[in-house]
């Protein structure tokens, strides 16, 4: 049976108050398809005001730091997401891996902070065009999920990875489906090894340049179990026609 899917939308370093009816009308509508699990991931200052104004739609942060607290200048615990309303959140975008740094040990350690308060985990992997030509796409990203990918899963928060090709997000380039399908399914493979029938579960999206145009072909792929939106998630407009194409597939 394949998996509900999941569209997340990752707002990045985008929304002020005056978008939180944006945020209104992307929650109205994302009910109109209880068959897709819909959620947005929206800068830390504004997940407190995103969840009051759309009480029952899933909030999610883009990054959390792995402490429970402490002398962090400027970092947002587990905790402190949950507290604010958020129900999951990304960890180890490749945005953050490059620009922060991050690597697969950390990303781990704050997959596994969020999940021990109850918070719901995107965790990211992907390769760099260089890699993907070189042809070490799969090789490198199972390396990161082997680094990266918390020992446990499986308890009520839950870990879902999403695949985004780094040369795929912001650029409107997509891989082939065939490429697609191929990762997908060796990362299902990977997760089966390592957890058995609860690897079976674990929701794989895909990121990467998704917008209304290719969805539908997108979650058409075995092993696509939902996406990662950035740009196309930012308006009612051009997210929910993406939604609209899960639902098709569910
Ligand atoms: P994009 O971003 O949809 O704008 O390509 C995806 C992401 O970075 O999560």
């Amino acid at each position: 049976m394949p998996l509900k899917k999941l569209v997340a939308g990752n707002w990045k370093m985008h929304g002020l108050s005056s978008d939180l009816a944006e945020i209104e009308a992307i929650a109205s509508e994302a009910r109109k398809y209880p068959e897709v699990d819909v959620a947005l991931c929206v800068p830390a200052i504004l997940i407190e005001r995103a969840a009051r104004a759309v009480p029952g739609f899933r909030i999610g942060g883009q990054d959390v730091h792995q402490a429970e607290k402490g002398a962090h200048t400027g970092c947002t615990s587990a905790l402190m997401l949950l507290d604010a309303g958020a129900s999951l959140t990304i960890v180890g975008h490749s945005e953050r891996r490059e620009a922060q740094r991050e690597s697969d040990s950390q990303v781990k350690a704050k997959a596994e902070a969020a999940l021990s308060v109850g918070l719901s985990v995107i965790l990211c992997v992907g390769e760099s065009l260089e890699i993907r030509e070189a042809g070490r796409a799969t090789e490198t990203v199972l390396t990161q999920l082997d680094g990266s990918v918390p020992n446990r899963i499986g308890g009520e928060a839950e870990l879902a990875i999403a695949y985004e090709p780094i040369w795929a997000i912001g650029t409107g380039k997509i891989p082939t489906s065939g490429e697609i399908a191929e990762m997908h399914s060796a990362i299902r493979r990977e997760l089966r090894e390592r957890f058995g029938a609860d690897g079976g579960e674990v929701r794989i999206l895909y990121g990467g340049s998704v917008k209304a145009s290719n969805a539908e072909e997108i979650f058409a792929i075995a092993d696509v179990d939902g996406a990662l939106v950035g740009g196309a998630s930012l308006t009612v407009r051009d997210f929910i026609p993406i939604v609209a194409a899960a639902a098709v597939r569910s």
